[in-house]
């Protein structure tokens, strides 16, 4: 597009400020502007703002019709028996074996909490293996590759990789990866896509400038996938694999169980087309998003729209209300994801997120280097595409927290929980139960034990997915 076009465009969305410094740029300068602003369209940034500016956060758990989702979509793990346990296990690992399973990582997040401008898979826990979190997740992927090969006789078990990527995270990561030679998984069946970027605004909704001729751009926020996968060829490459069945989770949970054998046969004998793990929620404030029936259909009310009434409503019997906390182990089928073109564009909404944002001060051309939020990123949920299934599309089952979930948020010394220390104290203490579970006797004064993923997948209670 010209120069006069894109003038048109933005002043027509009255985004024209973004043109404030044009005429003091140098030519390579104005070029590189009207390239980025090119890859934007002004008008549905517009609409946005407008949208997200005119919503109040708490509107999305304020309405009536929110309650806990019914028993017909759940199960439990903790008190499912142990045959259905065995059965959903067994069902899982034959998909594996028939190389139908796939696993998305979502790994675009930037960790600011965490105080890194690493990607957070590279981070260190502190374990006496110092391994990253990106290698016990590819250690497990290895060791449920022999384990289904071991237990079905199949061979050549294959469990594709995907691992989404943002701007600030791509480089790094994959630089990462190069570095420690895919940690011995091969190389063509991991694949690096990335997710999109939108624009960041200030508070009345216009685009800010990070430099005189540069707009500033954050990633769309994890519901950026379901553009991402198609946009990237993830879902054709899936396609041409056979793929019918997707696990896709968080970078940060150093116990997440990847392709969890159980967790797919749940989902498929329930013929769902999305589902989820959940653990019980630790507290009324717990920073975890909540997994309810919303209008009659599956959502997720993420915690910073939660309102307080909400979060600490408690039962007769004391327990909280609403207390099926999202830990963003989602199931798909392919059959689902097939059909992201027909709603990515207009069924997703737009979530704000108030942050710091660098920019240049329009009047002056100065650099601002803002102390309190001064802007707004605008960033998508990868749940929020649940309430266009029906209940029974969908379902949920709860996990034992002290075996699934254990994430890394926060910088240690700081919020005192869901940090390194929380992470590494959670995976010895998980492998002290393990091998003592195996006939080992621990000393007392030794906290944990560091079990690498490699040699065990994961033992569950009543299931045989364990090998010494
Ligand atoms: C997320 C969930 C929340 C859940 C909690 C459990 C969402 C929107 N919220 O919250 O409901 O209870 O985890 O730990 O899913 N990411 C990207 N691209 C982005 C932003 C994030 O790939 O643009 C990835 C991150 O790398 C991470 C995951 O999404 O793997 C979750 O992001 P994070 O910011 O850690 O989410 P929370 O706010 O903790």
């Amino acid at each position: 597009m010209s120069f006069e076009e894109l003038k048109t465009a933005y002043t027509a969305a009255g985004q024209s400020q973004v043109f404030t410094f044009y005429d003091s740029l140098d030519e390579s300068a104005q070029k590189s502007l009207l390239s980025q602003l090119g890859s934007i369209d002004p008008a549905r940034v517009s609409r946005i703002a407008a949208t997200v500016l005119s919503t109040s956060p708490e509107d999305s758990s304020k309405s009536t019709e929110i309650a806990p989702l019914p028993e017909t979509s759940t199960a439990s793990t903790l008190t499912a028996s142990k045959g259905e346990l065995k059965v959903w296990e067994e069902n899982g690992m034959a998909l594996i074996a028939e190389n139908t399973v796939a696993v998305v990582l979502l790994a675009g997040g930037q960790g600011t909490r965490l105080g890194s401008s690493d990607p957070k898979g590279c981070f260190d826990i502190g374990l006496p293996s110092h391994k990253s979190l990106f290698q016990l997740q590819a250690e497990r992927i290895i060791s449920l590759q022999n384990l289904v090969e071991k237990v079905t006789g199949k061979l050549e078990i294959v469990i594709p990789w995907y691992i989404m990527t943002s701007g600030p995270t791509r480089g790094p990561t994959e630089a990462f990866f190069k570095k420690n030679d895919y940690f011995g998984l091969a190389i063509e069946n991991i694949k690096f896509f990335e997710q999109g970027v939108l624009p960041c605004i200030d508070n009345s909704g216009k685009i800010l400038l990070e430099q005189k001729d540069k707009v500033a751009v954050a990633p769309d926020g994890n519901g950026g996938i379901y553009r991402a996968l198609v946009q990237e060829g993830v879902l054709k490459d899936m396609e041409e694999r056979g793929i019918k069945h997707v696990h896709a989770y968080c970078v940060d949970n150093c116990l997440v169980r990847i392709a969890d054998p159980v967790f797919l046969g749940f989902a498929t004998s329930r013929d769902s087309l999305v589902a989820t793990k959940s653990v019980p929620k630790r507290s009324p404030t717990e920073s975890v998003g909540l997994i309810v029936s919303k209008g009659g259909h599956p959502a997720v009310i993420e915690y910073s729209e939660i309102s307080p009434e909400m979060a600490h409503q408690t039962l007769d019997s004391g327990e909280l209300a609403f207390r099926t906390a999202n830990i963003v182990n989602h199931y798909y089928s392919v059959e689902y994801l097939r059909t992201i073109p027909t709603w990515t564009d207009n069924y997703l909404p737009y979530h704000v997120a108030r942050k710091k944002i660098p920019c240049v001060d329009l009047s002056s051309g100065a650099p601002i280097s803002p102390t309190k939020p001064n802007g707004i990123k605008l960033e998508q949920f990868i749940f929020d595409c649940f309430p266009q299934m029906e209940l029974t599309q969908f379902s949920n089952i709860e996990v034992l927290r002290e075996d699934e979930f254990s994430p890394l948020k926060n910088k240690v010394g700081t919020v005192g929980e869901d940090d390194a220390d929380t992470s590494r104290a959670d995976l010895l203490k998980q492998g002290k139960r393990w091998v003592e579970a195996a006939g080992a006797i621990v000393d007392e004064i030794l906290l944990g034990v560091e079990v690498p993923p490699i040699v065990s997948y994961v033992r569950r209670r009543g299931t045989r997915v364990c090998k010494w």
